[in-house]
């Protein structure tokens, strides 16, 4: 099964962002990625809440929202999300992991932590019974274009093998930072599932968005080892 792919809107053309988030829907984008930041789990502001509100007012496009906050607890329920959407926050965001996961799920969203770089996928144990998916960061979050941090590409092959060991087949691995073609081909291949599609290549400036999609299927339509 080939990847999916999630658009990061933080990186569209802000200035031209109808024009973006109208071309992506038409080029068939799995997911828009919504990186929401407060300025204090990460230093970076992006998108806000009310500039999401718009973007899902005028588009069908479903909702794939990765919350660089600290206590997501008071930022789930603002939002506006459902049976087909995913809501991820970072494990090291909040001492309430369950209750996050039980709100995201009494909203019938999906549910997802994110793991930093530097977190272990072992200290998901505890919520393998209550998550549709994990997120491994490539990078330090917070801002687009960085360099990857080293050992990931090991952590994605790690992660699927211990999910898989834990009977979690179905728990789903997404992808963040760094996702360019050469890399998803492998990124997929080691087990993820969805990935985040950045500066690295949707918005790369290189293509138009249905040629990029094109070429990520191809690079992603194979079977995953694992
Ligand atoms: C960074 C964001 C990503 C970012 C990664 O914190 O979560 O969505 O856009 O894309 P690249 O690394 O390709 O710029
Ligand atoms: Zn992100």
């Amino acid at each position: 099964m080939k990847a999916e792919i999630t658009a990061s809107i933080m990186c569209a053309d802000l200035l031209n962002l109808e024009r973006d988030i109208l071309a992506l829907e038409k080029a068939g984008v799995d997911y828009f990625h919504y990186d929401l930041m407060d300025g204090h789990f990460v230093p970076n502001v992006t998108l806000g809440l009310e500039t999401v509100c718009e973007i899902q007012k005028r588009v069908k496009v479903r909702s794939d929202f990765h919350l660089l906050v600290n206590q997501p607890e008071d930022i789930i329920p603002l939002l506006d999300a459902g049976v087909e959407d995913l809501i991820g926050f970072h494990y090291s965001a909040t001492k309430n992991i369950d209750k996050c996961l039980n709100m995201i799920h009494d909203m019938q969203a999906n549910a997802g932590i994110v793991l930093d770089t530097n977190d272990h996928y072992e200290l998901l144990e505890p919520y393998l019974d209550n998550i549709d998916y994990v997120t491994l960061m490539m990078i330090r979050p917070g801002f687009a274009g960085q360099p990857m941090v080293d050992g990931m590409i090991e952590k994605i092959m790690e992660t699927r093998k211990w999910l898989n060991n834990h009977e979690k087949h179905h728990v789903k691995i997404m992808i963040d930072g760094n996702v360019s073609y050469e890399r998803a081909r492998l990124m997929h291949k080691l087990g993820g599932d969805i990935l985040v599609a950045g500066t690295s290549s949707l918005f790369k400036g290189d293509m138009s968005f249905e040629e990029s999609l094109k070429t990520f299927e191809e690079y992603t339509s194979h079977k995953e080892l694992y």
